[in-house]
């Protein structure tokens, strides 16, 4: 496509001349056919160019924003976001919702009694100059024009294309205007995509973008062939990252969220920082106590608890070996805690809690994993999608767990 053909029709998608019918027709055609370098960048260009762009000029601090490409139990943001502001930098975090088997950002920390995701741009600067830190949604002035070829994607089996998700996601960070971003690039079962020859190139494409739009971008390869943590759901998630910043938390999320600050301490060029000292001495609890209350939420509520649980158990005694990340994506969704159509209202509560990882020693009969929902006739929905999803080998044999940060 030429520059003015790209222009014409993202200007044109956006003000309602060219229907969801000739758009989706052409985004599968890109999905089908991708899209060279230059196509991405101008396509890119014009998703911004389709709405405002924010400043953060007037703060003291430099900006880090971190973006992950979607997984499930991964809660990173929740604690990462306050831990970078507790070193030094100032996180604008921009966050979407789940949708599909993956979880979103909004959706967990909803579940929070009183916390507010929508903030006028105003807010948003206010919160993130006096807490350091801020995760809301993109207001509808922001790339206006991914907003809507988002939704359409969504509808239309159009979502897994690399050139559409690279200028979707650093549309709105370039817009944003974030002087530094690190991003997060699942690779695995759980992620969309599956094989690190995609995600390397996904990743390569997004840094690109950034880095040709003056953003400093940094990309991680990540692995995503098992939940992140032992959670997966909206309020389970909330209370596991709150044990994080408490100093204790899951061994992976702690790891991958040192892993993150730092990368993004250092595209903000803050020198000297050090984020396990930050969240072992409660100064990254400090922000998130702060910036949670700073959107209306009461960081000390009790958070919601699903009504009703059923307990998976081991089928046979040994070591896990395998625990698929997609598959209890699909049974949290399906329990509650994500949704099936944009407009659908997710379950606080809902979920499904972890009792064993890769690598533990499990005997047949104990409790692999808690399945969390308010609407009970789903158990055996979810537990359709969880048919197979691990593998226990015998007593002693040798395993490797992928490392969280493949590269
Ligand atoms: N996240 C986004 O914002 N856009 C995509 O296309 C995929 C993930």
């Amino acid at each position: 496509m030429s520059p003015e053909q790209i222009d014409w029709v993202i200007d044109a998608y956006t003000r309602g001349i060219v229907a969801d019918e000739q758009m989706s027709a052409l985004a599968m055609a890109i999905l089908l056919n991708g899209m060279n370098r230059a196509e991405i960048a101008r396509w890119t260009a014009a998703m911004i160019a389709s709405g405002e762009r924010m400043n953060f000029d007037s703060l003291s601090r430099p900006t880090a924003d971190k973006h992950s490409t979607g997984g499930v139990g991964d809660k990173i943001t929740l604690p990462l976001a306050p831990l970078v502001a507790a070193c030094g930098a100032a996180v604008p975090q921009l966050s979407g919702r789940g949708l599909g088997h993956t979880g979103g950002t909004l959706d967990k920390l909803e579940s929070i009694p009183g916390w507010r995701a929508l903030l006028s741009n105003e807010e948003m600067l206010n919160v993130l100059d006096t807490t350091g830190a801020v995760i809301c949604a993109a207001g509808d002035g922001l790339a206006p024009a991914d907003k809507k070829l988002y939704a359409l994607r969504d509808v239309t089996g159009t979502v897994e294309a690399i050139p559409l998700i690279a200028s979707s996601i650093m549309s709105k960070k370039i817009a944003e205007g974030t002087g530094s971003l690190v991003l997060d690039v699942k690779v695995g079962s759980g992620a969309f995509m599956k094989n690190i020859e995609d995600a390397r190139e996904l990743a390569s494409t997004m840094v690109a973008l950034g880095t040709d739009s003056g953003v400093k971008t940094i990309a991680l390869l990540t692995d995503m062939s098992t939940p992140l943590g032992l959670t997966a759901g909206n309020a389970l998630e909330v209370r596991e990252s709150v044990e994080v910043l408490a100093g204790g938390g899951p061994a992976d999320v702690v790891e991958l969220t040192i892993a993150l600050a730092q990368e993004m301490l250092t595209a903000a060029g803050i020198k000297d920082a050090d984020p396990a000292k930050a969240l072992a001495d409660g100064s990254a609890m400090d922000v998130w106590r702060r910036m949670i209350s700073a959107q209306g939420g009461d960081p000390d509520a009790a958070l919601p608890v699903a009504r009703e649980q059923h307990v998976v158990t081991a089928s046979a005694s040994g070591v896990l070996t395998r625990l698929d990340a997609y598959a209890v994506g699909v049974g949290a969704w399906r329990l509650g805690a994500g949704r099936a159509r944009k407009e659908d209202p997710v379950q606080a509560g809902a979920g499904i809690e972890l009792h064993a990882k890769p690598g533990d020693t499990v005997t047949a009969g104990q409790p692999l994993m808690t399945l969390h929902t308010d609407t009970p006739e789903k158990f055996d929905y979810a537990l359709a999608s969880l048919e197979g999803c691990y593998d226990v080998a015998p007593a002693g044999t040798a395993f490797t767990a992928n490392p969280i940060v493949l590269d």
